[in-house]
Parts: structure tokens; C-alpha cells; sequence
């Protein structure tokens, strides 16, 4: 038997929780200090509403309405077509490409946790170790870092993915919340509100603002790999699509919008305290300097009780990093479940091993291959995904099918703006937007 979501809020929280990730924590709020503040904010506002959302719909809709991994799923909209498989495939593949370098991350981010949580009882070699970065040491938190999502995913769809959803979204959406109010009494917080909120309109139609958004707005939402139409799939046929998609971008968007407020204050009051925040090129520093450089700074500057301030920092990362990894992994766990009938435990723990491979071979060779992987799978096999998506729904599946699978658990759909904008919208303007994208960023 397939699993299924049990509640309305257990699939918002899972959806959210895989949309929310080091993408919103990390990338969201670098992305904005880089690129012109609020100006960024703004366009990102406007590209997922105009292109991710329509395109989240999309995704959802092909999921429930084949009740499939994405493999099958693909290949039922195409009406039975054996090509109609390849996009499922690439999916797949994706995705755990995807996993290989996020756990990576993931890892990092379970390691600093650690780190700060040695130091309560004095463990200063082991805290040293933890915090600097080796082959040892990226090797073995990348594998528990799997662990924990394997573990998770074993337990199914709502006993084990919904269930830790339901349990660490609320707990981020506190700590983020307590760590804004916490850094914004700090002595130079307020020059970074400042930068956060006004915007640099000269930027604002800067090509590659635009494509950095659109860019950052398809993983954000978690697009095209194939999580959202598994997602998709386990949820009932009662519920109102439309609606559970807005509540998804809303919380993602949220959270997005929120970690700015904890980053972008935080760089400001590391300058305040004395720490170098911009690189040689004069650009702030962002990326991995930031997150392991620049915050750890801050945090060493605190002293006294402030630990706990890194140690809920951190959690926060390795929250938000678990809750999209599990996203990632069910994508092939459940097309091996259901297509080669392997047991769920199995399939998640022997998939956690290839990636880990794939993994290791990332940490041996970092230089050549870590941001190669990224790039590969994020800007372009993603955005090219979403195009496929794109295709299937606008140009293949058959328009009364949409309609029927769209109306349940929504029946007025059909006399709605919605439905009178959405298929000529995913039929010709998200193509030419990801293809316009796609070709500005070759040249
Ligand atoms: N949305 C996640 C993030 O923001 C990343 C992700 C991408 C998750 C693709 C699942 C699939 O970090």
C-alpha cells in the first residue's frame, strides 16, 4: 500500500520543510547582501510568484494525479509513452546528485554543532578538530548526516517524514524567531535592518538579478527534482491543491525573508565587533566564509552564557538541512519501493550508500568537484526539469484529464481566473522565462 499524508498540516509541514532548507538559511540571505538588498527580495517575490508557483501547481498536480514515483508518473501523463519515463529518471537522478553535496553541508553544519556542544563540558581538543576542516572528519558527519536521513525515511510517509516535520518545523520557525530578537539588540544590527530594507532599484532589472532570483526561487521551492510531485502523490484527493501550494510558498518565502533578518544583521554586528566582513575583491564575504569564518567570529566575541546562541544557530541548520534531505531521498526510495519492490528500509539504506560514495568521491577531489556538482544539478539540470515540466503539463497531458484530477477537492476551479490564466500560462510564458534565463547565463 502506498503511503499517504494523514493530515492537511502533515503535508504543508513535509512540503515546507523540503522547501526549506540551507538554500533559505544560507543562500537566501547571502544572495540579498550580494545583490542589492531589498531589490532582491523584491524580484524574488516576483519570480516565485509568477513562475514557481505556477510551475509548484504544476509538479503537485502531476503527482496526485498518478498516485506515482515520478518514473511512472511521468510516463502516465505522457499518455503511456516510453519516453515519458526519461524525465522521471533525470529526476532521480538529480535529486540524488543534489543529496551527494547537501550532505556534505549537512554534515558541516551537524559537526559545528557539535563543536559548541563539546565545549560545555571543556572538551576544547575534540571542539578544535570538529571545527576545522579534514577529509576524517567531512567523511564521517557526511555518513551520519545520511544516517539520520535514511533513519527518518524508513519510518514512511507519515510515520516517519510527517511526523519529523510536524516536529522540527515548529522548532525552527522558534529558534529563528529568538535569534532574530537576540541579534537585534546587538551593537551594529541596526546598519544591517538598514541595508536589508532599502532597496537598490538600479539593480533591480539587471538581467542577472533576475536570473540569480529565478535561480534561487526553483531550489528554494524544491523544483523539477521530483520531491514535490512525490509529495504530491501521498496527498489526498480531497484537498484543495491550489491552496496547499500557496501555504507552501508562504512558509518558504517566510522563512527565507526571515533568515535575512538573522544573516544580514549578524554580518553587521561581526563588523561592529571588529571582524573582517568584506573579501579582497571588496565584495562581502558570503558563502562558506560567512556561515564558518564570519558567525564563528561573532560567537567566539560573545562569551559567557551567549553558547547557546551557536548552538541553536547550528541546530537551526541541521533542522532545516534534514527536513529538505528527506525530501531528496524519497524521490528514489519510493520509485524503488514501488517499481523493483524492495523494502522501504532497504531501499533508503542502500541508497544512502551509493550517494555516500558519490559523496566521498566529492570530498576527495573538493576543489575540482564540489561546486561543479552544484552547478550542474542547480543551474542547469534543475531549471531545464522545470521546463520539462512545463512541456508535459502544457503540451502533452491532455487538458480534461488536468482539469478532473485539479477540480477534486476543489470543484468551482473550473470558472476560476486560475483556471482560465494557469494552462496557457504554463503553456508558453514559464517556458520562454526558464529558456530566456537558461540562454542568458550561457552568454
Ligand atoms: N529547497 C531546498 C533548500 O532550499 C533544497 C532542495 C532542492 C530540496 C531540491 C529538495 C530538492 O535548501
Amino acid at each position: 500500500m502506498r503511503g499517504l499524508f494523514s493530515s492537511r498540516l502533515g503535508f504543508i509541514l513535509a512540503a515546507a520543510g523540503s522547501a526549506v532548507g540551507l538554500g533559505n538559511i544560507w543562500g537566501f540571505p547571502t544572495q540579498v547582501a550580494s545583490n542589492g538588498g531589498a531589490a532582491f527580495v523584491l524580484v524574488y517575490l516576483v519570480m516565485t510568484a509568477l513562475l514557481a508557483y505556477p510551475v509548484l501547481v504544476a509538479e503537485m498536480l502531476i503527482g496526485r494525479y498518478a498516485e506515482a514515483n515520478p518514473v511512472d508518473a511521468y510516463f502516465k501523463v505522457s499518455g503511456g509513452k516510453p519516453w515519458g519515463r526519461v524525465a522521471g529518471y533525470w529526476g532521480m537522478l538529480t535529486a540524488s546528485l543534489i543529496l551527494s553535496f547537501y550532505a556534505i553541508v549537512g554534515g558541516w553544519m551537524m559537526a559545528y554543532l557539535a563543536k559548541y556542544l563539546v565545549t560545555i563540558p571543556g572538551w576544547n581538543t575534540v571542539s578544535t578538530w570538529l571545527g576545522s576542516a579534514s577529509v576524517g572528519r567531512n567523511l564521517i558527519f557526511c555518513l551520519g548526516f545520511l544516517a539520520l536521513t535514511a533513519t527518518i525515511v524508513c519510518g514512511g510517509v507519515s510515520q516517519g517524514i510527517e511526523r519529523w516535520s510536524k516536529r522540527l518545523m515548529p522548532l525552527l520557525i522558534v529558534i529563528i524567531v529568538l535569534l532574530i530578537i537576540y541579534v537585534a539588540t546587538l551593537n551594529g544590527a541596526g546598519e544591517g535592518w538598514r541595508v536589508y530594507w532599502i532597496p537598490d532599484f538600479s539593480l533591480v532589472f539587471k538581467a542577472d538579478l533576475i536570473i540569480s532570483a529565478m535561480g534561487q526561487s526553483f531550489f528554494s521551492l524544491s523544483l523539477g527534482v521530483g520531491t514535490m510531485l512525490v509529495y504530491g502523490s501521498y496527498i489526498s484527493k480531497r484537498e484543495n491543491l491550489l491552496n496547499l501550494g500557496v501555504w507552501v510558498v508562504f512558509v518558504d518565502v517566510g522563512v527565507a525573508i526571515l533568515s535575512g533578518l538573522l544573516i544580514v544583521p549578524a554580518i553587521y554586528v561581526a563588523q561592529a565587533s571588529g571582524i573582517d566582513i568584506y573579501q579582497e575583491s571588496g565584495q562581502l564575504i558570503s558563502g562558506d566564509g560567512l556561515i564558518f569564518t564570519v558567525l564563528p567570529a561573532l560567537f567566539a566575541n560573545m562569551g559567557g552564557l551567549a553558547i547557546i546562541v551557536p548552538i541553536a544557530f547550528f541546530a537551526l541548520m541541521v533542522i532545516a538541512a534534514l527536513t529538505s534531505s528527506i525530501s531528496m531521498l524519497e524521490v528514489p526510495v519510493s520509485y524503488s519501493v514501488e517499481k523493483k519492490g524492495l523494502k522501504r528500509s532497504l531501499a533508503a539504506v542502500s541508497i544512502c550508500g551509493v550517494i555516500f560514495l558519490i559523496s566521498s568521491l566529492i570530498i576527495f577531489n573538493f576543489e575540482r568537484m564540489f561546486s561543479f556538482m552544484i552547478s550542474l544539478t542547480t543551474e542547469y539540470s534543475q531549471p531545464l526539469l522545470g521546463l520539462l515540466i512545463c512541456i508535459f503539463v502544457g503540451w502533452i497531458w491532455s487538458r480534461d484529464q488536468q482539469l478532473s484530477e485539479i477540480k477534486q477537492g476543489n470543484p468551482q476551479v473550473e470558472d476560476s481566473l486560475f483556471w482560465r490564466i494557469w494552462p496557457v500560462y504554463v503553456k508558453y510564458i514559464c517556458p520562454l522565462l526558464v529558456i530566456m534565463a537558461f540562454v542568458h547565463s550561457f552568454i
